[in-house]
């Protein structure tokens, strides 16, 4: 099907998020329009301060914009409440972070069934998801481990695995391999691309080129500015990569 016949999963229309301290006023997200469908993998690229957190936070629906219309799959999310916006997050989002964020003291099935818990998943249930969800990431034999028993590259999978457990419209990766070497970098992104050609949304957030051109499509951005939407053969081109 072609893009203008699809609904959108993503749709960000005029987005804008202004901080003031005093006499200062930072235009974090400065006047953003982009659409992201079902089906893609995309990266958000940008150096420090470029706005990626602030764009991250309102895709994911953990903050709302000072201006502008933010459409997740249907629901107008720019004017929710904080409990709407929890259970939008609940319902249609799965997170990977920079630093895992597992509970140290839980084994990693528990983890993994933690947003499920959130989400009202009946308890039996669980435990099935979460485990079908850690065989995904080739972890289903540690499922009674610590997180702090595994490698980071094995704690960043059980990651995707808790992101994924829920059946989620959107995986949003923030920095997903930030605190990884290069070689457990690789294996994870080899992981987001097969979870992304099984049918996973992906929008990932990186400063990294090199992280940034295994997605699909790249968006770039520059004080809070979008300055390059594209695939990512293009962007290469564009930036001779
Ligand atoms: N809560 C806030 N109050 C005031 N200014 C903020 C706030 N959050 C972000 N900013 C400013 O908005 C701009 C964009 O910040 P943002 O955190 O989105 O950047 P980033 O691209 O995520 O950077 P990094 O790669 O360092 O994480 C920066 O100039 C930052 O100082
Ligand atoms: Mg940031």
């Amino acid at each position: 099907m072609r893009n203008s016949q699809r609904t959108p999963l993503i749709q960000l229309i005029n987005i804008s998020k202004i901080y003031t301290m005093g006499d200062l006023v930072v235009k974090a997200n400065d006047n953003l329009n982009l659409t992201i469908y079902s089906g893609e993998f995309v990266a958000i690229l940008g150096k420090s301060g470029s706005g990626k957190s602030t764009v991250m936070n309102i895709i994911g629906a953990l903050d709302i914009p000072t201006s502008g219309q933010y459409i997740l799959n249907g629901h107008d999310v720019s004017k929710m409440k904080d409990d709407e916006l929890a259970g939008i997050r609940n319902k249609m989002i799965g997170f990977i972070f920079q630093q895992y964020n597992l509970l140290p003291k839980q084994s990693l099935v528990e983890n993994v069934e933690l947003p499920l818990m959130y989400a009202g998943v009946k308890k039996s249930e669980r435990r099935e998801r979460a485990l079908a969800a850690l065989e995904k990431v080739g972890l289903l034999d540690k499922h009674k481990n610590k997180p702090k028993q595994l490698s980071g590259g094995q704690q960043q999978r059980v990651s995707i695995a808790r992101a994924l457990a829920g059946d989620p419209s959107l995986i949003l990766a923030d920095e997903p391999t930030g605190a990884l070497d290069s070689k457990t970098t690789r294996e994870v992104l080899g992981f987001l691309q097969q979870i992304h050609q099984e049918g996973s949304t992906i929008v990932m957030i990186t400063h990294d080129n090199s992280v940034a051109v295994e997605a699909e499509r790249i968006v770039r951005i520059q004080d809070g500015k979008i300055i390059f939407d594209g695939n990512t053969e293009k962007y290469k081109v564009e930036y001779n990569l």
